[in-house]
């Protein structure tokens, strides 16, 4: 037996504000790239093609657990040879585990003929969040899965509805040269929350799904608040409010941590506001004598896919 194939999965945007655990998008381009070899035998090795630097230690690395929960869930068993050939950076906050655990979990899917259903490669894809993170969110992995937005309607057991993306929105993501590790932005947070946090909260993610099924733009911009991570999460940004402000005046629908940071993303409904946020980004992290990368990319449909090797 030698099977091989090669396999992309996007980055994401994770939370979209309101929607702390249960919300996410996959973006156009931006992604991993990782080539899947299995032949007779039981083992795994995995190679580091990109100049992105990955753990040493194979049981530090997201792909590991992904492999053995899909060989678990299976009853598989081979000789897995994987070889990442491109690398969103980690801690960039548009899902880079996320990313490798998705390829990971929907390439061995596709190599073994597909005997996990999209929800199971989900929960594969969970394996590797739970080690880059310490906790079983699928916000970035569902839709680096599925591509779309997808909301994480319950974890027990995981049910995911894929929301409408409005046509035209762009994403204007911003990676200022912050580090801020997901397991530290999770750690700020309190335990528990005010009843009227909650509410607030819950009335800002139904009219957000509300938003997504009638298009209506005005109820998505109103409706990415969040009141939850944000007020903890904003200290590691500075002048957090301002640059909302700014990222508002210039048109945008919404701007919000990207997943738990230390990226920020401004939602558009035309190309030439994202552009303008591209500016306007750049600029505050320069004043600020913070690099920064700022790109604009599309919301995506298309979520991970196999590619000609
Ligand atoms: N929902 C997660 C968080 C996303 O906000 O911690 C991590 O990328």
């Amino acid at each position: 037996m030698k099977k091989s194939l090669r396999v992309f999965a996007p980055a994401s945007i994770a939370n979209l504000g309101c929607g702390f655990d249960i919300m996410g998008l996959a973006l156009d381009d931006v992604g991993d790239i990782l080539d899947i070899v299995a032949t007779e035998g039981n083992g795994l090795s995995i190679t580091n093609a990109t100049d992105v630097p990955l753990p040493e230690d194979p049981e530090m690395n997201v792909i590991t657990p992904v492999v053995r929960k899909f060989m678990d869930m299976t009853g598989n068993s081979a000789n897995i040879e994987i070889t990442v050939r491109q690398k969103i950076y980690p801690g960039s906050g548009i899902g880079s585990s996320a990313a490798s655990s998705a390829a990971a979990a929907y390439g061995l899917n596709e190599l073994f003929g597909c005997p996990l259903s999209e929800e199971e490669v989900v929960i594969c894809a969970m394996e590797g969040e739970n080690l880059a993170s310490g906790g079983y969110h699928a916000d970035n992995a569902a839709p680096a899965v599925m591509g779309g937005i997808v909301m994480i309607r319950g974890y027990e057991p995981l049910d995911l509805v894929k929301l409408p993306v409005p046509g035209n929105f762009y994403c204007t993501v911003v990676h200022p040269a912050i580090v801020v590790t997901t397991k530290e932005a999770r750690e700020i947070m309190p335990k528990e929350i005010p009843m009227h946090t909650a509410v607030s909260q819950w009335g800002n993610v139904g009219g957000l799904v509300a938003g997504l099924y009638s298009g209506n733009v005005g109820l998505i911009g109103r409706s990415m608040k969040d009141a939850v991570a944000e007020p903890y999460r904003k200290k590691f940004i500075p002048d957090f409010d301002k640059l909302r402000k700014k990222i508002l005046k210039c048109g945008a629908v919404a701007m919000n941590i990207s997943g738990s940071g230390p990226s920020l993303f401004a939602l558009s409904d035309n190309q030439e506001t994202a552009v303008k946020a591209q500016k306007i980004f750049k600029e505050h992290f320069d004043f600020l004598g913070i690099d920064s990368e700022v790109y604009v990319e599309k919301v995506s449909n298309k979520g991970a896919k196999l590619l000609p090797m």
